[in-house]
């Protein structure tokens, strides 16, 4: 190209999103082959055992019954009080943490991402992730003009690795007067690990150690995507009790969304939840969160926020969508199950899975095993330093015979 009309900071190399093109590549296969002949377990999001987005009725039936101009209107651009509140209730459920706690809705936990590392984060800063990441976290810093920087997730013994996370945040604490870690848990995408009570603790311990000093400012970005697919009832929810009467700089925050648990990908729904004990921090969250809102997307999707609202509000539609989560948790740990212990039977080496919709695989050359395993008829998405296995789109069957062809393509590149 020998003109280019884009400003300095939006000029991008342009490349094809890596999972779409091998989703896209897998529904070729599809047609060639025949569904039942080919492994598709690339895209995020819940399926059916014949592949089949599940859109939860008793979330659309809510929404398909609402008055048009319901669905229309604006929303506040703090989003519906009802909304708020909704989100508040149902995403502590009984483990919310002694601090002042306000909620702003956002566009998906994306939105909620943006505008935590935007508005906490300085130009220029390194913000701390694991090396195992969600990679439009790099996206999001990138365009913001900040930096993505990772400790090691595992330690040897598949726990997580707080001594190389204490050495990393030190590091860059050294260089700068604040530090945002983000923290993707319970069931991480890609390796659907979740960060245990005890590693909280010993988290915290250290966070706390490192506030001593006040002229840092720690921030910890809690990114909760998958939670409502973490274990069997709340119980995964229990460390937020922990940011309880944290010191004043230690802010910290939890992305919501919308899209896995009420499966409303595409309405673009989610929240920023802050909590601190200082309320004129909490209420500075707010008014910068706003301020955000308002220059990014102004208000979001009102229908969207209802549903969440009535499902909260009213018992035998809370059952009803109860109901249907369960299920659907229930055939993710069946096939989860499935996908580990046909791997324990050949051998092949997981990342430690505790929940969630993906199962990742340590190897050296992704791309070239991903592709491999293309002609193989199995789809899974290359990533930095594996592969990914999407459980949550993947039958129950298909996971339990995917590992024995995944071991053989493996060996064949050792
Ligand atoms: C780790 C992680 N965080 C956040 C999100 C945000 O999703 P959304 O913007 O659809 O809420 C996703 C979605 O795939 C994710 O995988």
């Amino acid at each position: 190209m020998t003109i280019s009309m884009v400003a300095k900071h939006a000029k991008w190399p342009a490349k094809a999103d890596a999972i779409f093109a091998i989703a896209g590549k897998a529904q070729e296969a599809i047609t060639k082959y025949g569904k039942e002949n080919v492994t598709n377990s690339t895209l995020g999001a819940l399926m059916d055992d014949d592949g089949k987005l599940i859109a939860f009725d008793s979330v659309f039936g809510v929404l398909k019954d609402m008055p048009n101009e319901e669905i229309s209107a604006y929303a506040p651009i703090a989003g519906m009080p009802k909304y708020l509140e909704a989100v508040e209730e149902t995403f502590f459920a009984g483990y919310k943490p002694d601090a002042h706690i306000r909620v702003v809705a956002t566009p998906g936990g994306t939105g909620a991402l943006k505008v935590a590392m935007w508005n906490y984060t300085e130009e220029g800063d390194e913000i701390l992730t694991s090396d195992w990441y969600w990679s439009p976290y790099n996206t999001i810093s990138e365009e913001a003009g900040r930096k993505i920087s990772t400790f090691q997730l595992f330690s040897d013994e598949g726990n997580f690795n707080i001594t190389d996370f204490k050495k990393r945040f030190k590091e860059i604490l050294n260089k700068q007067d604040r530090l945002m870690a983000i923290i993707n848990t319970p069931a991480q995408n890609p390796t659907g690990y979740s960060v245990s009570d005890d590693e909280w603790d010993e988290i915290l311990a250290f966070v706390k150690e490192e506030a001593k000093n006040p002229d840092k400012k720690i921030i910890l970005l809690v990114d909760t995507a998958y939670i409502d697919f973490a274990g069997a009832e709340n119980e995964k929810r229990a460390f937020f009790t922990k940011f309880s009467n944290l010191p004043d700089n230690i802010f910290v925050m939890a992305a919501f969304s919308t899209s896995k648990g009420y499966t409303m990908y595409g309405l673009r729904l989610g929240a920023l939840i802050g909590m601190s004990s200082n309320e004129e921090i909490a209420d500075e969250f707010r008014v910068s969160s706003l301020h955000s809102g308002r220059a990014n997307w102004s208000n979001g999707n009102r229908g969207a926020m209802l549903v969440v609202a009535e499902i909260f509000n009213d018992k035998e539609l809370s059952e009803k969508y109860t109901v249907e989560k369960n299920e659907w948790k229930g055939i993710l740990r069946r096939r989860a199950e499935a996908f580990v212990e046909a791997s324990e039977e050949v051998g092949l080496e997981l990342l430690p899975y505790r929940d969630g919709f993906f199962v990742s695989l340590p190897c050296d050359k992704p791309y070239e095993i991903s592709d491999a395993l293309i002609e193989k008829n199995i789809f899974m998405v290359p990533l930095g330093k594996g592969i990914r296995f999407a459980v949550c789109a993947v039958s129950e069957e298909k996971c339990r015979k995917a590992p024995k062809v995944i071991k053989e393509v493996m060996d064949r590149f050792k």
